[in-house]
């Protein structure tokens, strides 16, 4: 998916929260969005998932106004703290799985998900007896689970401890060597290490600057 934003402003009543913002982002590549608490980062996904409405003119998917797109299962989202979730609702990993994927999903894509994020072996586990780091895998797979050409992630490491944040990366690495394109928030990581493509950096001020990852000529292991 060609995902091409155009000059777009967004705000909450009076208050601007998104001034200006222009990129462009083609299928395989991986932007990290960088930023300060409140300046805008979800925000800003919920424009480009029509959750926020926006102006027409302002986001092309695959050069259809947003107003007028219709394929979201094109995109898997994992939003931030998986807010609007009951945790407590007593439900097996197999059972969030079933009712969360489209009715065509196969049994097959479903266990090679489990199997890539190494959950296999707690598909019958309540939801609510397993850790951070668990049910954040367990959020990822639901996410793939429409074979989507577009991942957004909200600051998923930010209750996830170091061990699974290495998991976390080299998995979402291995998804974007399959082509898939990644949008990744984050606040506090250090990216250096990682192999994204592009950066949009947004302020509290609702500016924002984007550019094209400039990889450093040291090192020369690729
Ligand atoms: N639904 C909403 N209604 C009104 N204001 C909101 C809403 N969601 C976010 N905001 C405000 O918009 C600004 C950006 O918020 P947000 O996009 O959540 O930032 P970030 O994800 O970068 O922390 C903040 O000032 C926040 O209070
Ligand atoms: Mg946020």
């Amino acid at each position: 998916m060609q995902i091409y934003i155009n000059k777009l402003t967004f705000g909450y009543g009076i208050k601007t929260v998104i001034k200006n913002l222009s990129l462009t982002l083609n299928q395989g590549d991986y932007l990290v969005i960088k930023g300060k608490n409140g300046s805008g980062k979800s925000t800003f996904i919920k424009c480009l998932l029509g959750i926020n409405d926006v102006k027409p003119g302002s986001i092309f998917l695959d050069e259809t106004d947003i107003t007028a797109f219709k394929k979201w299962p094109k995109f898997g989202y994992v939003s931030q703290t998986f807010d609007g979730f009951n945790y407590e609702f007593p439900i097996t990993v197999s059972e969030l799985l079933n009712v969360s994927s489209a009715n065509n999903v196969s049994v097959q894509t479903r266990l090679k998900l489990l199997d890539q994020m190494k959950i296999f072996n707690i598909q019958n586990q309540n939801i609510n007896s397993l850790s951070g780091g668990q049910l954040q895998r367990v959020f990822i797979v639901r996410a793939m689970l429409n074979n989507p050409e577009v991942l957004i992630l909200d600051e998923p490491t930010a209750s996830i401890d170091k061990q699974n944040k290495t998991f976390f990366y080299e998995t979402i690495e291995a998804l974007n060597k399959q082509g898939i394109t990644i949008i990744l928030i984050t606040h506090s990581d250090s990216m250096e290490h990682l192999h994204y493509t592009h950066v949009l950096e947004m302020y509290a001020d609702s500016t924002n600057n984007f550019s094209t990852r400039q990889h450093s000529t040291e090192g020369g292991d690729e």
